[in-house]
């Protein structure tokens, strides 16, 4: 007797803690998968929480019929033993047709939703995303092939077309408020729907491991009106322009054509005319593209991992470049060894670059 209360206690103590675990789980987290943003995340909040009433009608069905068999046909002094039987044909059928039917009920819209949300419509938007360790490339083929990173800008209110593919190891590109989790593959493309029916800031994450710093490997989505992506991408288009001898970002330029043009793009004005003989049209290793890196809606770098919260953008930078693999462990940007003063000089001309 004793023993069975304790562990009812006992039971009563795990159960919970297990229900404590839930208040764990923040209701405004930006990977919250609750809040969807756009159709095809809307879609998929619709399928959960349909599978989510059945399975609760089931639970409680079957534990209600469970708690009263328990009650009803408990053993009592006196009692007869029950007739003993030995199966039941019309009965294993219907408790073999009705699962059948609850599942069939759960995966049709459950399959059809699966090859919908991956199957662009004709005239969505093409964005190439492309998986780096430990960041997202996002290249425009429709507004002349520009290349950006970190953050993905995308017109509100239309189908976006992720078509993605990885350089290096599997990623998984995860934008909760806009659709579900799809591979990058090397060597392979896969497509994701996208759209956001209001303007905002939309973030997801890197789920799948692909090293030392997968947890710090963010996607960013900034919605904005139609017009408003047009000048983006209009802007996205220009080159940057070379600074002119003894402005204070001319310093800055100098020290990155020495040190950073092994893996850094950037598109500059005159790229023929001999002023930028060490730039690179093609990086031997692939790093972010820097031509518009300080665009407004480019705020973070470093996988969007940076700036940290509460953090300003130039102290975060000058965190990064003075050590990158002590910010992001494993990181291919090396610590160049740069001093402060040529820190704060590319800070200064990576500025200018809008
Ligand atoms: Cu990329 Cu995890």
């Amino acid at each position: 007797m004793r023993r069975s209360r304790l562990s009812t206690v006992g039971g009563i103590g795990l159960l919970a803690l297990v229900l404590s675990g839930c208040q764990l789980v923040e209701i405004d987290s930006a990977l919250t998968t609750f809040e969807p943003a756009g159709p095809f995340a809307q879609r998929i909040d619709d399928l959960f929480w349909m599978v989510f009433w059945i399975a609760t009608v089931i639970f409680v069905l079957v534990q209600g019929a469970l708690v009263v068999t328990m009650i009803l046909f408990r053993d009592r002094p006196n009692r007869k033993e029950p007739k003993q039987i030995h199966g039941n044909a019309k009965l294993e059928v219907v408790w073999t047709v009705i699962p059948a039917v609850i599942l069939a009920t759960v995966a049709v819209p459950t399959v059809s939703a699966v090859f919908d949300l991956t199957e662009c419509s004709d005239d969505a938007m093409v964005v190439e995303v492309i998986g780096h360790q430990w960041w997202f490339e996002y290249r425009y083929p429709e507004q002349g092939g520009f290349t950006t990173a970190n953050t993905m800008v995308i017109p509100t209110g239309e189908e976006v077309c992720a078509t993605m593919t990885s350089e290096d190891v599997l990623h998984n590109f995860w934008v909760p408020a806009l659709n579900g989790k799809r591979y990058l593959i090397p060597g392979q493309t896969t497509v994701l729907r996208l759209q956001a029916d209001s303007d905002g800031e939309y973030w997801g994450h890197c789920a799948e491991f692909c090293g030392l710093s997968h947890s710090l490997m963010r996607a960013r989505v900034h919605s904005v009106p139609r017009p408003e992506f047009d000048a983006w991408a209009a802007r996205q288009t220009e080159p940057a322009p070379v600074p002119e001898e003894g402005s204070p970002e001319r310093e800055g330029y100098e020290v990155f054509a020495q040190y950073c043009t092994q893996c850094h793009a950037v598109d500059f004005a005159d790229n023929d005319s001999g002023v930028n003989d060490n730039i690179l049209e093609e990086p031997v290793f692939n790093g972010p593209n820097l031509t518009h890196f300080a665009d407004e809606y480019r705020t973070t770098f470093a996988g969007s991992a940076l700036p940290e919260e509460g953090e300003s953008f130039d102290d975060a930078l000058k965190r990064w470049i003075a050590n990158p693999p002590n910010v992001k462990p494993g990181s291919f940007m090396p610590d160049l060894g740069l001093t402060e003063a040529e820190i704060d000089a590319v800070i200064t001309w990576l500025k200018s670059n809008k």
